[in-house]
């Protein structure tokens, strides 16, 4: 039934490892973001760390989306990719004075300031240049994704955002600083997040704070609430495309919009993962005495996710239709965590088979590396290949 989805007969004559990115789907993808967000009058940026291959970022910004950058390197990915300056978004824990300063020469339309210090020299860096910073305080809500440690971000241990008990210290600051100009608040509380509860508590912890702020005088333009939807890593082809409409109907129902605020949100994996995949040759079989090892020619230098989070993707031999064996899939790299999955269902592999992993098009090639002196893998796409 997959096998069809491929083109393998294409894939045969391309060096392996590479990323596969099905473009039709991306599309797909983004009209349906695109729409369910206009349905409700939401902005949406894409999280440019997610993917940044600079044809996936001109799609993206073709269809009218934002970005969120994270780093100058992914502000100027940003505009080179076509994204209007005044629909980028930069957060980040440790911006560098040039990041700050190439965010300033652009006239982005807001940074997401993560503390009183780096307010402070914001303020100073756009001082010098005599313009006024736009800016939106991220808030750390407190709110429990329940999602993988490694990418929870909303707890007071995370060392993002600006502690609730500590918000009233920092709004006062920015009403003493004369360069920055406060036009709303940022929330992100994690990645991956399927339990649509951690989006629920967070607009309810966000009309709390919205409450105690006006109580103060200040309404906000702008809420910004991050990304984070999940996506199913477990059947990338019926659930191709994420549930865009019951995620936006959670901040629909039940945040209490003040009249004329702007709502934003940042999605990264949901709009990319499903459309990747990584494409592998298998080297080698390897016959263990308690253990069938299937030895593919991509490393975690090619998808670090699994060696990193312990994530879980799917893996199909795309050239076997042979009954089905049971295999630990693993990569070449001198590392014991090089493993791709363990007790995998593959149709029968020999030497040669091509392996697709699935869901690869979030945090994938964008986090790959030369480790062992490899090459970064390359990318291919469904309407050039
Ligand atoms: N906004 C902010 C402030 C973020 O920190 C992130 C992700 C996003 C938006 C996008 O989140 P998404 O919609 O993609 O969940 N490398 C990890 C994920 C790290 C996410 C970091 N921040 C992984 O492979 O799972």
């Amino acid at each position: 039934m997959l096998k069809g989805k491929f083109p393998l007969n294409k894939f045969e004559a391309i060096p392996t490892p590479f990323y596969y990115y099905n473009m039709e789907l991306l599309k797909k993808t983004l009209e349906n973001v695109t729409m369910e967000a206009c349905k409700k009058d939401f902005h949406i940026h894409y999280a440019v760390k997610a993917n940044a291959n600079p044809r996936i970022l001109s799609t993206i910004a073709q269809f009218g989306l934002g970005a969120d950058c994270v780093s100058g390197g992914e502000i100027q990915a940003a505009l080179n990719a076509g994204f209007p300056n005044n629909k980028i978004v930069f957060a980040g824990v440790g911006k560098a004075d040039w990041e700050i300063n190439l965010g300033l020469d652009n006239h982005i339309f807001c940074f997401n300031v993560e503390s009183a210090a780096e307010l402070e020299v914001l303020n100073d860096l756009a001082e010098a240049k005599h313009v006024i910073a736009d800016i939106a305080l991220r808030i750390n809500p407190e709110i429990d994704a329940h999602t993988h440690a490694k990418i929870t971000t909303g707890m007071k241990e995370n060392k993002f955002g600006i502690n609730l008990s500590q918000l009233g210290d920092v709004i006062k600051l920015t009403e003493n600083l004369h360069n920055v100009n406060l036009i709303g608040i940022h929330y992100h509380i994690g990645s991956q997040i399927t339990d649509m509860a951690a989006f629920r508590n967070l607009v309810i912890r966000v009309n709390e704070i919205q409450d105690e702020l006006e109580a103060r005088g200040i309404i906000v333009a702008n809420l910004n609430f991050g990304g984070g939807l999940g996506i199913s890593y477990e059947h990338p082809n019926h659930l191709a495309i994420p549930a865009f409409d019951d995620y936006f109907s959670v901040f629909n129902k039940l945040l209490e919009r003040r009249p004329g605020q702007k709502i934003h949100f940042e999605p990264g994996r949901s709009i990319v993962a499903q459309c990747g995949s990584l494409i592998s040759k298998v080297l080698y079989v390897k016959e263990g005495e308690t253990k069938k090892f299937c030895i593919l020619d991509a490393g975690f230098t090619d998808l670090i996710r699994p060696a990193m989070y312990g994530a879980y993707h799917r893996i199909e031999n795309i050239s076997s239709d042979d009954i089905i064996n049971i295999y630990d899939v693993v990569g070449p790299i001198c590392e014991s965590s090089d493993v791709f999955g363990t007790n995998i269902e593959l149709n029968k592999t020999r030497r040669g088979d091509i392996v697709a992993i699935r869901s690869a098009g979030a945090y994938g090639e964008i986090m790959a590396s030369q480790y062992n002196c490899r090459k970064l893998p390359q990318a291919y796409f469904s309407d050039t290949i």
